[in-house]
């Protein structure tokens, strides 16, 4: 027996009754806020693919997550553009690097906020890969000593949380030794498990000025057509000890999402990347779209998915209308 007795647009009739049978509740809890740090001092150029988003030397990095703490929402992620660029990205694990020395200004400031910081090679190297490269190969192995001495360096800074995005093999285990070993076992690692080789990060390639300056990734990102192999990657991830795992980008790959959610116990992050975040804002400037309802869908629909923790150049826009 279904209708009449049955009858979904009962719980559907007013703005309570859909809010008390809500399953996905956004709130700003999970959020991240991409920045680009630079090295200088009051520079603050917009990226002109992503309206809104700033390379930013770290004394305005600082204001702008006074800002962001004061909006609630409890982290960001950090990038690093250097002074000069060189064959090993040695820049990268730099004291002085525009990345460690935004870490020591926020806290500093003693903002209630948590300091993730993206750990990788391509905006240092002058190849613009990450890696470190022989013959035209980008090698693993030496790549990943150097990535741990990065993470090690954001660690000594200040850093809650580090995040290799680079996607070699047996990084996290490096990167989890190196912190352990140098006394930082509090210092978690939430790791880019499952990245794929993807176009949609056409525009952050911009604000990072990290384009590949000869081939492409896709010998260490992961093809687009594979789910399955994502599982596996996520699986490894975990056995060298992340702490939290991250499928990017977020849109084009739910169904990675909800995988890897519905697999594993540990808290999924998505990354809602440059180019989801530059197609809304290009369509609302032509009045296409309704960008705040766009912009809630989707953040509704990366949770629904199962990820808890949404990194996005949304977040500033996302906690001032969920409030
Ligand atoms: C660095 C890195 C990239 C992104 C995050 N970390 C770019 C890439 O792999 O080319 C992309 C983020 C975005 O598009 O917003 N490895």
């Amino acid at each position: 027996m279904t209708f009449p007795i049955h009858r979904p647009r009962r719980l559907r009739r007013t703005e309570a009754l859909r809010g008390l049978v809500r399953e996905t509740r956004l709130s700003t809890s999970g959020l991240v806020y991409p920045m680009f740090a630079c090295p200088g001092n009051k520079i603050r150029t917009e990226v002109s693919s992503m309206p809104g988003i700033f390379q930013q030397s770290p004394d305005q990095i600082v204001e702008e997550c006074r800002e962001v703490a004061g909006l609630g929402i409890p982290a960001v992620i950090l990038f690093g553009l250097p002074e000069k660029k060189d064959e090993t990205g040695s820049e990268a694990a730099s004291p002085t690097g525009a990345v460690q020395r935004s870490i020591e200004a926020i806290r500093k400031a003693k903002l209630d906020l948590l300091v993730v910081t993206d750990v990788c090679l391509c905006e240092y190297t002058s190849h613009g890969h990450c890696g470190v490269i022989k013959d035209g190969e980008i090698l693993n192995d030496p790549s990943i000593a150097l990535l741990a001495d990065a993470a090690l360096s954001h660690a000594r800074a200040g850093a809650d949380i580090v995040a290799p995005s680079d996607m070699m093999d047996g990084r996290v285990a490096a990167i989890r030794r190196k912190l352990d070993e140098n006394k930082f076992s509090d210092v978690a690692v939430l790791s880019y498990a499952a990245k794929y080789c993807s176009a949609f990060y056409g525009p952050f390639r911009e604000a990072a000025q990290s384009t590949p300056q000869f081939g492409d990734r896709r010998s260490y990102q992961m093809d687009p057509a594979n789910a399955r192999e994502a599982l596996r990657e996520v699986a490894l991830d975990l056995e060298e000890g992340a702490d939290i795992i991250m499928v990017k980008p977020a849109l084009p790959y739910l169904d990675i999402i909800a995988r890897v959610r519905e697999r594993f116990d540990v808290p999924v992050a998505a990354y809602n990347v440059s180019a989801e975040y530059s197609m809304v804002k290009a369509a609302a400037r032509k009045g296409w779209i309704d960008e705040q309802r766009i912009v809630l869908e989707i953040m509704t629909s990366i949770q629904r998915a199962g990820a808890s923790i949404v990194l996005t150049y949304h977040a500033k826009d996302v906690a001032r209308w969920v409030k």
